[in-house]
């Protein structure tokens, strides 16, 4: 895969999407979104690969949208040409886990990028923030919704409305990321955790990662009961019948391919 704006490797089973505009902090354009979702599509329908990276640079994950490229936008541009709702949620239908591995600046379009991977691990030298407020917009790809589901009302209000940046620490403190790394050992530490999830059944690996994003979107019964489709549905599972027999038989399972 060739893209302008990104990066690809493959590390076994674990493919890293690496974001590069480094002259701009990585912002977001248009461009670098459609190549995101391409990638990400390419990745997800590819029986070899198990899970997914999406990552930046140690200065910056994504300074946010590009400022310059929307700057003269009027609302017949962004409503009319559905500037963001065209491109940027493509991440939101790929069914294999997707970990975010940040560093640097994660901020307005780049944190909301960020929230919708399934889970951040973050470099001890991450800012995250939604600034939107000082270039006189609100953000547009999920700041004002995700942002208060992750952290809490106040703690985003507090970023939302005073474009004050977090550290990981704080990030780590409000759950906005599972784990935080020495700068260093970021990438170590994201393709290791993606080695493990990318060998386990990439079947059931779906099924949680769905029945997860569930829970946002439903109430609590429900949820459940949509989960349990999923453990009965196990069941009829070539996984369920590897992981159950190789635990009884005392080895470790192979779920390759399953
Ligand atoms: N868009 C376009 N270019 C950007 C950018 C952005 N969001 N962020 C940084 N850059 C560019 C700068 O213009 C600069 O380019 P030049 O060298 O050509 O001048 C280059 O990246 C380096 O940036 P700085 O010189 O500003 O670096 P710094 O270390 O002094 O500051 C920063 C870093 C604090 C991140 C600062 O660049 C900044 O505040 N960036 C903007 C952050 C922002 O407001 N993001 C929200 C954008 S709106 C949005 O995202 C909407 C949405 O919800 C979808």
């Amino acid at each position: 895969m060739e893209y302008s704006d990104l990066l690809i490797e493959t590390h076994g089973r674990v493919a890293v999407i690496r974001l590069n505009r480094p002259k701009a902090l990585n912002a977001l354009n248009d461009n670098m979104m459609n190549e995101l979702g391409d990638a990400l599509y390419k990745f997800d329908a590819d029986p070899a690969i198990g899970c997914i990276i999406l990552t930046g640079s140690e200065k910056a994950f994504a300074a946010g949208a590009d400022i310059a490229a929307m700057a003269n936008y009027d609302y017949a541009d962004t409503f009319g040409g559905n500037y963001i709702g065209r491109n940027w949620e493509h991440i939101l239908n790929v069914r294999k886990p997707v970990i975010g591995a940040v560093s640097g600046f994660v901020l307005g379009g780049g944190c909301e990028l960020a929230m919708m991977c399934d889970f951040l691990i973050a470099s001890d030298t991450t800012k995250f923030g939604q600034p939107e407020i000082r270039v006189g917009v609100t953000p547009g790809a999920g700041g004002t919704q995700r942002l208060p589901r992750t952290i809490g009302k106040s703690k985003a209000m507090d970023m939302l409305l005073t474009a004050r940046m977090i550290d990981a620490a704080e990030a780590e403190r409000t759950g906005l990321v599972s784990r935080v790394v020495p700068a260093d050992k970021l990438m170590e530490e994201a393709i290791a955790v993606g080695t493990t999830i990318a060998a386990m059944s990439v079947t059931v690996a779906m099924a949680i990662k769905d029945s997860v994003n569930r829970a946002f979107e439903t109430t609590l019964t429900e949820g459940v009961r949509y989960e349990r489709r999923y453990f009965h549905a196990a069941f009829g599972t070539p996984a369920q019948k590897e992981g159950m027999s190789a635990f009884l038989a005392k080895r470790a399972p192979n779920f390759d391919g399953l």
